[in-house]
Order: C-alpha cells, then sequence, then structure tokens
C-alpha cells in the first residue's frame, strides 16, 4: 500500500474508521495520495468528537430541548423610531467606514444545491436589465461605499474547496469589479465528512470521502488559520460586517446598522426583518437567560411560532436575515476559544456500498455535519437586533423556482428600483428598472444624482 495511507492506518484504527482503507490495494499512486491528503486534512480526535456530538444532538425539537419556559423576545431597534438616536449613529458608522475601520465579510462558500447552478452561487444574475450577478451586486457596493468614505474598506470572501478556483476567477475575470486587489481577501473554509448513523465515514469514490464544507460557523476558525485575522489587526480594523452571497438587497457595510451597533459597544449584532407567517422558515431571534440566541424555524415549538401579542402581532417575530456586525476582539476570541456547536442534517449522499458499489439513495443515508455562525450570538456580551424593511434589505436566491428564487429577487431589486425613481418624481416604468451600487446605495443617494438625462429604467455608472 501507498507509505503515506500506511502511515494514517493506525489513527484510522485508533479512531474506528479504517474501513476507508478497504480499496487502498486497488489503487494507483494518484488515488493513493488523492485519498492520503483528504485523511491528512482531517484532525481525527477533533473529528471524532464533532461525530460524538452531533450524533447525541436532538432529531426533532420539543419545547423541553429549547426551554420554551425560559425565553422571551429580544429587545428591537427599530429604524426611525427614535431619529435622534438613529442620527447619531449613522454619524458614528461615517467615522468608522472613513477611519477605514470597517471591514465586508462575505460567506459563499456554501454548496448552493437548492439553485442546482453550476459554478459558484455568487455568479448567478440577478440584475433586472444587466444580469448583474451576486458578486457584482456585493463587490460594487463595497467600491461604492470605500469611494463615498474615502477609504479602502478590506473585503474579506470565504470560499471552500467546492468553489475557490472558480470564485477567484470570477473576481480575476471582472478585474476585481473595480476595486483594489489589495483590499481582496480570499480565504477558504474547511470541510467535514459525511457520516452514516453510526458515525463511519463514507467513500464518495474508492479514492476519495464524502466531505462538504463546514458550515457558515466555519468562518471563525477559517478567518483565524487563513490569516485574516492578522490581516484585520494589521490593518487597524475594528468592525466586520458579515452578510450571505445569496441577498443582493444586502445594505454592505450600511453606516446606521454600523453605528448602533458601535455605539451600544456592542460584540455581535444582527439585523431582523418581522415574520408575519408563522409557517414562514426563517429563523427567530430571542432572549434566553439576558443572552441573545437563534431558534432555528426547525426547533421553535409550534405554542412558541404562533403565540402573539396583544396587538396581534407574532410575539417571537424578529426573524434573522444573516447580517451581522461582529467586532474583531470579539472574531478573535471565538476564534480562539472552543467550538461552535456542531448542527446534524440527513441528507441523501451518493457513496459507495461495503462492496465498492455507488449507491444513490432515494432515501436519507448520512448525516452531515455543519456549524452555525448565530451560534456565536449567545457569546457575545452585548448585542444590537435590528429591525430593517424586507422589501429594502432581503431577497435571497434560494431555491431554483417559487419562493426565494431568482424570480423573486430579480422582482425585488427592480421593485426597489422603482421606489426609489417614484421618491425622485420619476415617471415609473411598466416594465422591470434597475440601479446600480455605482450609481446609488440608498434612496438619498439616488435622489442626489440623478441627471437631466435620467429617464430610463436603468441607472449605472461604469467602475
Ligand atoms: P445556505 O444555508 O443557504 O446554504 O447558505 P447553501 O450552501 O448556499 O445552499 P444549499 O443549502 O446547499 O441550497 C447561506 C450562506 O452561507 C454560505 C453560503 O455560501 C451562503 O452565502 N455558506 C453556507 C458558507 O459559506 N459555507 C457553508 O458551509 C455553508
Amino acid at each position: 500500500m501507498h507509505e503515506r495511507l500506511d502511515a494514517l492506518r493506525e489513527t484510522l484504527e485508533a479512531h474506528g474508521q479504517a474501513h476507508v482503507l478497504r480499496f487502498a490495494e486497488e489503487l494507483d499512486e494518484e488515488q493513493s495520495s488523492q485519498l492520503a491528503s483528504q485523511l491528512e486534512s482531517l484532525d481525527f480526535a477533533r473529528l471524532s468528537a464533532l461525530i460524538k456530538t452531533a450524533l447525541k444532538g436532538p432529531d426533532d425539537a420539543t419545547s423541553e430541548d429549547v426551554g420554551a419556559d425560559s425565553l422571551q423576545p429580544p429587545r428591537v431597534l427599530d429604524w426611525g423610531i427614535d431619529e435622534d438616536r438613529d442620527t447619531l449613529a449613522r454619524q458614528a458608522g461615517a467615522e468608522l467606514l472613513s477611519a477605514g475601520k470597517v471591514g465586508a465579510f462575505l460567506v459563499a462558500g456554501g454548496q448552493g444545491t437548492r439553485l442546482g447552478y453550476d459554478g459558484p452561487k455568487g455568479r448567478f444574475p440577478v440584475g433586472p436589465l444587466t444580469n448583474r450577478t451576486l458578486f457584482a451586486f456585493h463587490a460594487q457596493r463595497v467600491l461604492a461605499t470605500s469611494r463615498r468614505y474615502g477609504a479602502k474598506l478590506p473585503f474579506y470572501i470565504m470560499t471552500s474547496r467546492v468553489n475557490h478556483e472558480d470564485t477567484r476567477n470570477a473576481f480575476e475575470e471582472a478585474h476585481w469589479f473595480g476595486l483594489d486587489p489589495a483590499q481582496v481577501f480570499f480565504l477558504q473554509q474547511g470541510m467535514l465528512p459525511a457520516i452514516t448513523s453510526d458515525g463511519k465515514l463514507l467513500l464518495s469514490t474508492r479514492s476519495s470521502l464524502s466531505l462538504s464544507p463546514d458550515g457558515h460557523g466555519g468562518c471563525f476558525r477559517a478567518l483565524r488559520e487563513s490569516g485574516a485575522l492578522e490581516d484585520m489587526e494589521s490593518r487597524g480594523l475594528e468592525q466586520l460586517f458579515y452578510f450571505q452571497v445569496d441577498n443582493p438587497l444586502a445594505q454592505v457595510l450600511d453606516p446606521l446598522f454600523v453605528g448602533h451597533h458601535a455605539m451600544e459597544r456592542a460584540e455581535m449584532s444582527t439585523k431582523v426583518v418581522d415574520k408575519t407567517d408563522p409557517a414562514e422558515k426563517v429563523g427567530v431571534l430571542a432572549l434566553r437567560e439576558g443572552k441573545t440566541c437563534l431558534l432555528e424555524y426547525s426547533d421553535l415549538p409550534d405554542q412558541l411560532a404562533e403565540a402573539r401579542d396583544a396587538d396581534g402581532r407574532l410575539r417571537f417575530r424578529a426573524g434573522n436575515i444573516a447580517i451581522h456586525m461582529l467586532t474583531v476582539d470579539f472574531l478573535r476570541q471565538i476564534a480562539t476559544r472552543d467550538e461552535l456547536p456542531v448542527h446534524r442534517a440527513s441528507k441523501k449522499v451518493p457513496c459507495l456500498d461495503e462492496k465498492g458499489d455507488r449507491v444513490v439513495p432515494d432515501e436519507p443515508n448520512a448525516v452531515k455535519m455543519e456549524m452555525f455562525v448565530f451560534d456565536a450570538l449567545p457569546l457575545a456580551q452585548r448585542s444590537v437586533t435590528q429591525v430593517v424593511l424586507r422589501e429594502d434589505e432581503f431577497s435571497p436566491v434560494k431555491n431554483a423556482e417559487g419562493s426565494d428564487s431568482p424570480a423573486t429577487c430579480t422582482a425585488a431589486l427592480s421593485e426597489q428600483a422603482k421606489r426609489w425613481m417614484a421618491s425622485a418624481g420619476l415617471a415609473v416604468p411598466d416594465g422591470v428598472a434597475e440601479i446600480g451600487p455605482l450609481f446609488a446605495l440608498d434612496q438619498e443617494e439616488f435622489r442626489a444624482n440623478l441627471t437631466r438625462g435620467d429617464f430610463g429604467p436603468m441607472f449605472d455608472r461604469p467602475a
């Protein structure tokens, strides 16, 4: 057998995983070395501990697991309710941005299985008139914000082994969307293996394990191991704006949110939208023992999901849109302390059976393990929960069709453009409209940047 595989045998046996070498004798040099590289990249002591926790966790939540009795709705900051405080927050945010103390952090390492697009999701076109991609929307927002505040704000992008090269290529081909390449830092998250219900690693071929990205919560470890954290320190960064690739309405580096988070001296903050339908598949924020936490929709018992206030609104309505502010100090703490909890999901994973024949299952046959960024929330001493308008800030591309699909997202971008046009007194077109981030980042800027010729449905500026 290949020497490197031979050297791994003892560790694999100690962790009950030596079956992955079952076909090792049949592998050629290249295949052996592929399997060896995958196995060497795993820390088996850590992996065994993760597997143990993942298999122990509950499948279905009951009110007892989530501690329903101890949960309260979070205290929220409602935009526009206290205008004086909003003005102060905007100023505080603008000061931090002008001083170059805030970076943007995009997590884009997911597999996008529901969308089923061949390539990184960020390459998906959503611009109603331009086919502007998700990456282009985000990068242009970072560029426009950098120009507005006169500081080259750094842009960290987390990829995974499944899309790292393609993501880098997308940026290179687009000449970094006008950004200075020195502003952009790519980092790769870790991978975790799919396992059987009794904790055994699955082979996807005779020479490879079935591996997938370790969840957006893998970002803390990835920030540490990639050197991104050191990069932040060397730039004197104090705050990070976290967002996800699938939502082109995300107001990246929004000064109001940056400012509220900083003024409250919060360590990790979240933007939420009002959840109005108890059945909507969105996680909600809650307070447990004074700490903010997130309850996934699948963990929220019906009795809590349906509970209403005296005014008829859902009691737990702070719907998470996965936009956070984090201090760099807090990031460092989470990245260096114990891991976030691991979650398990039952999935259909094509794999090899004992004889080496490929099986494509009809039913879930495997457990995938993932970490979630919002599990860091209860570890924060202070946290701001800011309510924003869904139509202005949240329309993700998750599914190929139906809700949260390219069609709904493109429509949301167009509707927003039309609202801004109407507010500026322009005639609103019957068809679609689009406003590029380099033309305007918000409604106020849109009005200020209009010139006499702006009568069409398309507002953009070259980088
Ligand atoms: P989702 O939970 O929607 O997962 O990710 P996904 O992989 O994009 O899509 P599905 O579930 O396979 O259809 C939300 C955000 O978190 C990122 C995604 O890239 C997206 O921006 N993410 C997810 C990671 O960066 N890494 C992961 O391991 C998982």
